[in-house]
């Protein structure tokens, strides 16, 4: 619709005039260093280079916070939120590939920074309000962007001391962060992606030559990290893992852990004096060590899954838990079960388990590993081990079980 001149300047209008209004420019003699014309002489840079390493990162990072989040919702389900507890390793599945596909992200945001680099120095630095507001936000993306990676690499690095943080949380929240300003830059850069990527669009040989070397470098590079550290998540692949944080193999009992008896402060539990309380409908229910191994035992093989993404498999033998619930006087299909640690203190020292996973047959309280009483570190006398679940929520050195029925 062609709008008549005389027409009065509707106040959107006068906003979308006013952001662009181009800005005066910064004196010509402040145009020194890198922001001189010419800086960045390399013509293997291009649009259409940088928009197939965007397309690239944007998928990744989508990968990266479909599956973290989902890792978050499982940890802190809100009431809407149900996880299952088949099949057993799915959990191993996508926390596996959200820490390869971090991992893989690495040379891939290099390379695109290294794309845009020149554009850090354009003339003039800020040409309109609108043009200030996309750089701001592009500041964003890449701080961001560059906290994800550098926090999730010194996380399953154990490296916890340059992060005067709790990981998780400053992960989680700067995830949301860095998706929004993604979202946003890719909305204001879809015109210029589409024209870069449409077919038939010239290309000098030489720039085209350098593209293809430059995508298949860092397409390689993105995949010999993701062979020498998938192992610890891959079992086939545990060979190959030179680079692996974990190796999942290494550890008491063939197994590693994360948290030891002697760290968590319950390394002298006397399995004599033990006594495991399970809380329910009928009241509590004290059971030494002798009364557990008493009960009908069972065994279940299940992977223990880190949070961190490498995973291990474990032959555990016990209690079901549904069994525990039902001596309480429960009903193991309609019970939520609090368990909690003979840890003192510590984020992780209790869990809920939901009734999928009460009433599941391999949820145990595991008195056995490969056919031997638990190692301290893996939670003598008694631990949680359950299907699907993260190595977090496997409660270790089990103090006491509460039975609370859902309606
Ligand atoms: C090198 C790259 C990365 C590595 C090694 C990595 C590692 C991790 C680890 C170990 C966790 C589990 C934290 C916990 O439960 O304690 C996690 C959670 C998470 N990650 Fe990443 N991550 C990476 C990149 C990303 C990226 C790029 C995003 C999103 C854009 C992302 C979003 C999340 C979210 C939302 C969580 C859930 C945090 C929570 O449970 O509260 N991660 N990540």
């Amino acid at each position: 619709m062609v709008r008549h001149p005389d027409a009065p300047v509707t106040a959107p209008r006068r906003l979308v005039r006013w952001l662009s209004a181009p800005l005066p420019a910064p004196p010509e003699r402040l145009r020194r260093g890198p922001l001189r014309p010419g800086s960045f002489p390399s013509g293997s840079r291009s649009a259409r280079l940088t928009s197939q390493l965007g397309l690239a990162l944007a998928v990744a990072f989508g990968i990266c916070f479909g599956t973290g989040l989902l890792s978050h919702l499982i940890q802190h389900p809100p009431g809407w939120f149900w996880w299952p507890a088949r099949p057993v390793g799915l959990y191993r599945v996508t926390q596996g590939l959200h820490v390869a596909t971090g991992l893989a992200s690495v040379p891939l945001l290099g390379a695109k920074l290294w794309s845009v680099f020149p554009r850090l120095f354009t003339w003039p630095p800020v040409r309109s309000i609108a043009h200030a507001a996309e750089r701001a936000g592009i500041a964003v993306l890449v701080a961001a962007s560059l906290f994800q990676l550098v926090s999730g690499v010194l996380n399953v690095a154990h490296w916890y001391a340059p992060m005067p943080f709790f990981f998780t949380s400053g992960h989680y929240w700067v995830a949301w962060l860095t998706v929004g300003a993604l979202l946003v830059h890719v909305g204001v850069q879809l015109p210029v992606v589409r024209d870069a990527l449409r077919r038939g669009v010239p290309e000098l040989r030489p720039v085209r030559a350098d593209r293809r070397r430059l995508l298949a470098g860092v397409g390689a590079a993105a995949g010999l990290i993701t062979l020498t550290t998938i192992g610890q998540t891959v079992r086939p692949l545990s060979g190959l893992a030179v680079f692996a944080p974990r190796r999942p193999t290494t550890g008491p009992q063939g197994l590693p852990v994360n948290k030891t008896a002697v760290a968590a402060g319950v390394a002298a539990t006397d399995g004599d004096a033990y006594r495991l309380t399970v809380i329910g409908p009928a009241g509590p229910v004290e059971l030494d060590l002798a009364a557990l191994n008493a009960m009908p035992q069972h065994t279940a093989d299940l992977p223990i899954t880190c949070v961190e993404g490498w995973s291990a498999d474990g032959s555990w033998s016990g209690v079901r838990l549904a069994d525990l619930v039902r001596l309480a006087g429960g009903d193991p299909h309609r019970a939520t079960v609090l368990v909690e640690s003979l840890e003192r203190g510590g984020r992780y020292r209790t869990s809920t388990v939901a009734a999928p996973h009460t009433r599941d047959p391999s949820t145990l309280l595991a008195l056995r590993l490969h056919g031997e009483p638990l190692h301290p570190d893996h939670g003598y006398p008694a631990r949680l081990i359950a299907p699907n679940r993260p190595g977090v929520l496997q409660t270790k050195w089990v103090a006491r079980i509460t039975v609370r029925e859902e309606a």
